[in-house]
């Protein structure tokens, strides 16, 4: 493990989107290339942390040097979490899928013409909201993001509290921005501290300043 600031605490980073089957061929989810929380998981393992990353099926790679726990549904990504903990900190970067298809079918379903199928949902758990509020192994920090397409702040801020986390990574993530699926995210750090917004970079720096940040916190 790397020198750093990081050395001897255990971080858990989710990462990706979550896939909801309909049936073996179809799935619903969010979409998400995994690149920010890859780059987190690098960036707190450049400190000196042990990284559990848990994953969904990104785009890009998971990085070297962690432990992947890769996962296909939110139920699978939340059982995975629980398991990693405790851990000194937690950041959901992940794009979970808020609902999963009730009755997922074991085998694919036939088009027929004329016949369209419809599909009941039910909610998936809310993996942030639930580790914010565990009472024993609550980790020391709990990070949270907010992908919104407006109202940023005021959304991010009351997603905050509603969730229970410490801090929530805001970012505007609607089309115009360039963001989603982008090499760059213009971010606002919210804490109980306030709303701090951070300069338009890259992911890489974006995860860097965090990691940072979360080391300072931590130490
Ligand atoms: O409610 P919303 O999906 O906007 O919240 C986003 C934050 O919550 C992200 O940090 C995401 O990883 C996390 N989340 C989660 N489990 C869910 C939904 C979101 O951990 N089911």
């Amino acid at each position: 493990l790397a020198d750093g600031p990081l050395r001897g605490k255990r971080i858990v980073v989710t990462s990706g989107p979550t896939h909801e089957p309909i049936d073996p061929v179809r799935y619903i989810a969010n979409r998400s290339s995994g690149a920010q929380g890859a780059a987190i998981a690098v960036a707190l393992r450049m400190l000196g942390a042990e990284v559990v990353f848990v994953t969904g099926p990104a785009d890009v790679s998971p990085p070297d040097g962690v432990e992947v726990v890769p996962v296909e549904t939110a139920r699978e990504m939340r059982a995975a979490v629980l398991a990693a903990l405790p851990a000194d900190a937690a950041v959901f970067a992940a794009a979970v899928a808020d609902w999963r298809v009730v009755g997922a079918s074991d085998s694919k379903i036939k088009k027929v013409a004329g016949a369209l199928p419809v599909l009941e949902f039910e909610e998936n758990p809310d993996i942030l909201a639930e580790v914010s509020k565990l009472t024993e192994d609550r980790p020391g920090l709990v990070v949270g993001f907010a992908a919104e397409t407006n109202d940023v702040i005021e959304n991010a801020t009351a997603k905050r509290v509603r969730k229970g986390c410490d801090w929530i990574v805001a970012n505007d993530v609607s089309p115009a921005t360039g963001i989603m699926g982008g090499t760059e995210n213009a971010v606002t750090l919210i804490s109980d501290a306030g709303a701090e917004a951070w300069p338009r970079m890259g992911k890489d720096a974006v995860a860097h300043q965090l990691a940072a940040r979360i080391a300072d916190a931590l130490v």
